[in-house]
């Protein structure tokens, strides 16, 4: 058995979470997974089934028993569990509040008691709200949270970069919108939702095409949760990285243009917006210049690994809900 230290993934059967587990048991660290399952009894983690160094607890991270007893002997966290998007937050608000704020600030107090050594917290670009003009925003550009969803990720931030954490390192994750196949597939995101609905025939109806956002590949994601776990900790304690690549802001337009292409006869139907309260461009430059971190897909790569997933019927049912949030 290796001698590496036990990190706890929360959310670990997630869409992103899947494959931060297989980052880490490849790098050698044991991986212990808290999760409740909300999306079910998802096949994420059947490929960690049974490795040496890998445990998974079935349970929900609001309840201090249930977080204690999963921090036991655990050296670093990874805290991923949430409710997740903007749609799935307006729909259950307190409970939004509740695991996105509530359970993260509890988390971090145990994890000082208990003498966890560093937490990686799961943040968004979404934070970055509406941007004036051109610019590309940066971690120092004021925070604009538009949506409960970015409101509870911005919120949580300010406890995990607060001072004084008992010498508990902590660092924020701002992931740009992700997109490709993970065990926990998302159909719900724009990329992976674009491709689907227009390899299945749809007509594909586009809100507010002119809108900027950025994007990151699903296994980039979970690489740089890798990189900011094995970084000194001068390089990333208290510090907030955007996650991504500063060449990979796109406007929903460009992501059809790059879907046309492939699909020369794709239905597109644009719906204008002259308002959309997210529209932001981001710099990347950070992570790159303190860790090394360069995203190695673009989107283009990520619609084409998604065309050729749907068109090998190994989804049955793209459509079905289990795909959304
Ligand atoms: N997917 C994206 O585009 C994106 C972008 C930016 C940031 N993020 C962040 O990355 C993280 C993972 O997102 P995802 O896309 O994998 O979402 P996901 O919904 O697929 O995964 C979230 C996981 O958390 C678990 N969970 C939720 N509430 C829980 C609770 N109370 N206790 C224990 N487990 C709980 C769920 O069961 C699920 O497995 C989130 O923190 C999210 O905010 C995601």
């Amino acid at each position: 058995m290796s001698a590496r230290p036990w990190t706890l993934v929360t959310g670990g059967a997630g869409y992103v979470g899947s494959l931060v587990v297989d980052e880490l048991l490849a790098r050698g660290t044991r991986v212990r997974v808290l999760d409740a399952l909300l999306h079910g009894g998802v096949p994420s983690l059947l490929g960690a089934w049974g490795r040496p160094g890998f445990e998974f607890v079935r349970g929900d991270v609001l309840y201090p028993h249930i977080r204690r007893a999963a921090l036991a002997g655990v050296d670093s966290v990874v805290h991923l569990a949430a409710i997740v998007g903007d749609p799935a937050c307006a729909r259950r608000p307190e409970l939004a509040q509740e695991v996105n704020l509530d359970a993260t600030r509890a988390l971090l107090a145990d994890c000082e008691e208990l003498g966890v050594r560093r937490l990686v917290f799961a943040s968004t670009c979404s934070n970055y709200g509406k941007m004036p003009g051109d610019l590309l925003a940066t971690e120092e550009f004021e925070l604009r949270p538009v949506s409960l969803y970015a409101r509870t990720k911005v919120a949580a931030e300010l406890d995990v970069l607060a001072k004084g954490r008992n010498g508990l390192e902590t660092c924020c994750l701002r992931f740009a919108t992700v997109y490709g196949s993970s065990p926990r597939m998302r159909f719900d995101l724009t990329v992976n939702e674009f491709t689907r609905d227009l390899v299945l025939g749809e007509e594909l109806v586009v809100f507010g095409e002119q809108f900027w956002r950025p994007y990151v590949h699903v296994r980039d994601a979970a690489r740089a949760v890798g990189a900011v776990l094995d970084a000194p900790r001068d390089a990333v304690d208290g510090e907030v990285f955007n996650v991504g690549s500063t060449e990979e802001n796109y406007r929903k337009v460009d992501i059809v243009e790059l879907l046309q292409q492939r699909l020369p006869d794709a239905r597109v139907r644009y719906v204008h917006k002259d308002e959309d309260p997210r529209d932001y461009r981001v710099a990347f430059e950070k992570i790159d210049l303190t860790l090394g971190y360069r995203p190695r897909y673009t989107v283009g790569d990520g619609i084409d690994e998604i065309m050729a997933l749907l068109r090998s019927g190994i989804v049955d049912d793209p459509a079905a809900g289990v795909y959304r949030n």
